[in-house]
């Protein structure tokens, strides 16, 4: 459930601050180096030391005992230095309750033993070479300004002490905190910040205490001495063994395969088959521990709020559009109210208007929840009428409607989505023919294609022979046939939909569009009646008019189970868990590489547990509104076995691989494009060139030696892990490419970063856009072809009234509500959404070339926002500009908040 931000009482106003005696600070520190230093500047310039030294002269024996005399008076000398600690306000933080708890925590405060801090030195103690003695102080509150609570300590810290590297952090109160900085003030070198954004969990919860790093990065081989041992340790106590059900409060990364998305102690129907392993490869997700299902031993028991570590979790910052938990409570709460109104979950639209009147009059909802509950969480779509006691739903009408009314009706249209749609990863260059499928035909029927040649030349008109087409790279086809006939006898056994195989072929004009050619459905041999495939094309005559619409909705919802299944879910939310999981097991927190990737990780382990909560699960969204039904997360392991390799995650290699591209020195970005107008990869190009250019300056920085990379322990374990556990049931494949190298480096990184960010921003942000009118992109049809079957009633009605056999092959009411609802919600920006080149990472700001080297990135970013709107403004560009054609802006990195059509954030975080 989404809870309101707290705040704190009225005892404690927005803007409060006391005056406080400090703890004094324990002071273990000992004395032996006469100066000073924090990160990589010298903090105090001891020059009085400096001076006896010089004086003395180290090397004159003489006087070796008079120096260390003098020395030691020097050593014992501390400079007073205060740490400001800051704690934000979060919902079910600290400050969210008036507890018992809570008054026993006010006290702690005020008696000033609410936060433990301790100093860790850098360096070892010179004589012992052991780790030296810690520096503690408690520190107390002082001051609350707005959302931001403030503590306090003070310490003395002797020159001697050498660098702070680390802060352990121990929370005496009885909740978790969100500490979001330290700031150390009174060195002589000036403010000193440590940075945490973090959860401090409760020292009753755990008595571990919290490390933090300075935001000084450092390779494995470069780690200070006095470090080494809690850089090694903190790894392991992340990794955890293995064991038990995780705690809330704990930040353990682990794996497991996807066996929580069924449900079989609730009804045995829905068991599903576990995705993770030789039968059903995938990639892994966190290990949670959950005891097993009472029905099924391989199953893990379903919960309510699943365990992701937790500064994996929405910080509590996020409010009212708190992005993942708006999912869940809409999902709970709106589809109950959806039900009670849509009394039959199979009612379809009786005629067009009905859909209209979704984007206008709306649809009454009862209240099942409290006044205004569903208005609160869901304000663009619902409002609460206090007259009717009534929650109206009531849709935006999309951009794309709004540009055009029939916008979803026009083939020219339905091609140009392939290029600048939600889904421009599917089209592919046609390089055999005739075409032919690869399945078995004992099994599936024939393999040779109904297409012919015939078919085309007539189409294309003596144009060219298809030959030529195919030689001159004219021909184009989105292929959904081998993938979807295996599964096409099961899904028939479902109620309520159909499926086929499908095949639909494009030509490319000279102006760089599409044109469909034709459109071929197969049913493979089911109950003794043979295979069944038919052509449709393009028509002059009313019964083939209406056929090819209807062909076209059945491809367009295979174009939409795959969009979410295969481009969207499984290439990145799915695809980038294993990532997420081995980065915080094996590279440390100060590794430059854990650093260059964190804010590319923000969020995403928390929405894939929402997802596997009420997206993915058994008769959840997906399966109850995409064709596939409950086949749809199998088929997205059909899909990562046979398709899904890391190296054509690569927007260059992905678009070689489909014959959009080959490579050429002399094009811009190394790739002459088969469609020049190709909005996706016209300005993709762009986006990943300034990933590349900005991955490859902060890798040169770190990786000075070529070999460092090859005996970087952490990032060797980092990229083994990945391919041998996260991704493990791929691990033989020999595509995976090597680590050893900075050029191997840049690749992987760039890989990883542009699925988190452009590839996730191209199908995450237009789906409202395209799917939001649901006739341009059904994502189930729940009605055969009419003409499968010439003597069912089905093929009448088709004759008599063709408008009615498209509304009923159409999704339900239900489920075209839901999912548009889910697509709102998904394309939808936060007001606090962190865009590519927006904010420079603590540690990035720390040194001066990586500085510069962000700085030149976000000024390509820029760059690209003007190359975008000078494109979209070009007539010549056809996939993009035009009358009532909705500009391709997906790629455009910054947006305002809302369903903007636009903006790259850095990490999928919906
Ligand atoms: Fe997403």
């Amino acid at each position: 459930m989404l809870m309101p931000q707290s705040y704190l009482s009225n005892s404690s106003p927005s803007v409060s601050c006391v005056t406080h005696t400090f703890q004094k600070p324990c002071l273990h520190g000992t004395s032996y180096y006469p100066s000073f230093q924090v990160g990589s500047r010298p903090l105090f310039q001891n020059k009085r030391s400096e001076r006896i030294r010089a004086r003395n002269g180290y090397n004159n024996s003489s006087n070796k005992i008079k120096a260390v005399a003098v020395s030691e008076q020097a050593e014992k000398k501390t400079v007073k230095v205060k740490a400001t600690i800051t704690v934000h306000l979060t919902v079910g933080g600290f400050f969210s309750d008036l507890s018992l708890e809570r008054g026993a925590d006010d006290i702690t405060d005020l008696v000033g033993k609410s936060l433990l801090l301790e100093l860790v030195s850098t360096t070892l103690n010179p004589k012992t070479k052991t780790e030296k003695d810690t520096i503690k102080g408690f520190a107390q509150k002082t001051c609350q300004i707005v959302d931001k609570v403030k503590y306090e300590a003070e310490f003395e810290v002797p020159h001697s002490f050498g660098e702070i590297g680390a802060i352990y952090v121990e929370n005496e109160h009885h909740k978790e905190m969100f500490v979001t900085e330290v700031v150390f003030e009174g060195f002589p070198t000036g403010p000193f910040h440590i940075s945490c954004n973090s959860w401090v969990h409760s020292k009753i919860d755990s008595p571990a205490k919290r490390v933090f790093f300075s935001n000084k990065s450092y390779l494995p081989s470069e780690t200070p001495e006095g470090l080494k041992r809690i850089r090694g340790e903190k790894l392991v106590e992340l990794r955890g063994n293995g064991e038990g059900e995780r705690k809330k409060f704990e930040s353990i990364y682990d794996y497991d395969v996807y066996n929580d998305i069924g449900d079989p102690d609730t009804n045995i129907e829905l068991k599903r088959p576990i995705l993770g392993g030789k039968q059903n490869p995938y990639p892994r997700r966190c290990r949670t521990g959950r005891p097993s299902c009472k029905t099924d031993p391989l199953s893990e028991e379903r919960v309510v709020g699943v365990y992701v570590p937790r500064d994996e979790c929405f910080s509590g910052i996020k409010q009212l559009n708190f992005k993942g938990k708006s999912i869940y409570s809409v999902l709970h709460a709106l589809i109950p109210s959806l039900e009670a109104a849509i009394v039959d979950k199979d009612l379809g639209f009786p005629v067009f208007s009905a859909i209209d009147d979704l984007f206008n009059e709306g649809i009454k909802l009862p209240l099942l929840q409290g006044e205004g509950f569903l208005s609160n969480i869901l304000p663009r779509l619902i409002k609460f009428i206090k007259d009717v006691e009534q929650n109206i739903l009531r849709f935006e009408t999309p951009a794309t409607m709004d540009r055009d009314r029939f916008f979803w009706f026009r083939d020219e249209e339905f091609a140009r989505q392939t290029l600048a749609g939600v889904n421009p990863f599917s089209i592919q260059l046609v390089t055999e023919w005739p075409l032919k499928s690869k399945l078995d035909p004992n099994i599936y029927g024939r393999v040779e294609s109904a297409i012919t040649t015939e078919t085309i030349e007539e189409e294309i008109r003596g144009f060219m022979t298809v030959e030529e087409a195919i030689k001159q790279k004219k021909l184009f086809i989105l292929d959904y046939h081998d993938l979807l006939l295996p599964v096409v006898e099961k899904v028939r056994e479902l109620e309520g939909t159909t499926l086929y195989g499908s095949r639909t072929l494009f030509f490319l004009n000279n102006d760089s569009t599409l044109r469909p050619l034709a459109i071929e459905l197969t049913r493979p041999p089911i109950n003794g009646e043979p295979q069944w495939k038919e052509v449709f094309t393009p028509a002059w005559h009313s019964t083939g008019v209406w056929l090819w619409r209807l062909a076209k909705a059945h491809v367009l919802a295979h174009d939409s189970g795959y969009h979410q299944l295969v481009s969207h879910w499984l290439r990145t939310h799915c695809a980038a868990e294993p990532y997420i999981i081995a980065t915080n097991r094996q590279l440390s927190a100060m590794h430059p590489i854990y650093r260059l990737l964190h804010p590319h990780f923000r969020y995403t382990m928390e929405i894939n547990a929402f997802a596997r909560e009420v997206l993915i699960n058994a008769n959840g969204s997906i399966e109850n509104s995409f064709s596939p039904g409950k086949y749809s997360m199998l088929l997205s392991s059909i899909v990562y076995d046979k398709q899904w390799q890391f190296d054509l995650q690569a927007l260059p290699a992905d678009l070689i691989n489909r014959g959009l591209a080959v490579e050429d020195p002399n094009a811009p970005h190394g790739l002459k494009l088969t469609i020049e107008d190709y909005p996706y990869a016209n300005d993709g190009l762009i986006l990943w060139d300034a990933l590349k250019g900005w991955v490859t300056d902060y890798v040169n920085h770190y990786y000075a030696e070529p070999r460092q990379v090859e005996s970087d322990k952490e990032l060797q374990a980092w990229w083994e892990e990945i391919r041998t556990v996260g991704h493990g049931d791929k691990k033989d494949e020999p595509w995976w490419p090597v680590l050893k190298n900075k050029e191997d480096l840049v690749g992987i990184v760039t890989t990883i970063v542009w699925i988190t960010s452009g590839h996730h921003a191209a199908v995450n942000f237009g789906q409202y856009h395209y799917a939001g009118y649901f006739p341009n992109r059904p994502t189930i049809t729940r009605c055969n072809m009419p003409t499968e079957d010439h003597s069912d009633p089905e093929w009448e009605l088709f004759l008599k009234k063709p408008e009615a056999t498209l509304l009923n092959t159409f999704p339900s009411q239900i489920q075209a509500t839901t999912v548009m609802t889910v697509m709102d919600i998904l394309s939808t920006h936060s007001t606090d959404e962190e865009y590519l080149g927006e904010t420079l990472e603590p540690a990035w700001a720390e040194v001066p070339i990586v500085k510069s080297a962000f700085e030149k990135f976000k000024g390509k970013l820029m760059e690209l926002e003007g190359i975008v709107d000078e494109r979209n403004a070009d007539r010549t560009r056809k996939n993009r500009n035009g009358a009532g054609i909705v500009p391709y802006e997906l790629m455009k990195p910054k947006s305002e908040p809302g369903v903007t059509g636009k903006g790259v954030p850095y990490s999928i975080s919906i």
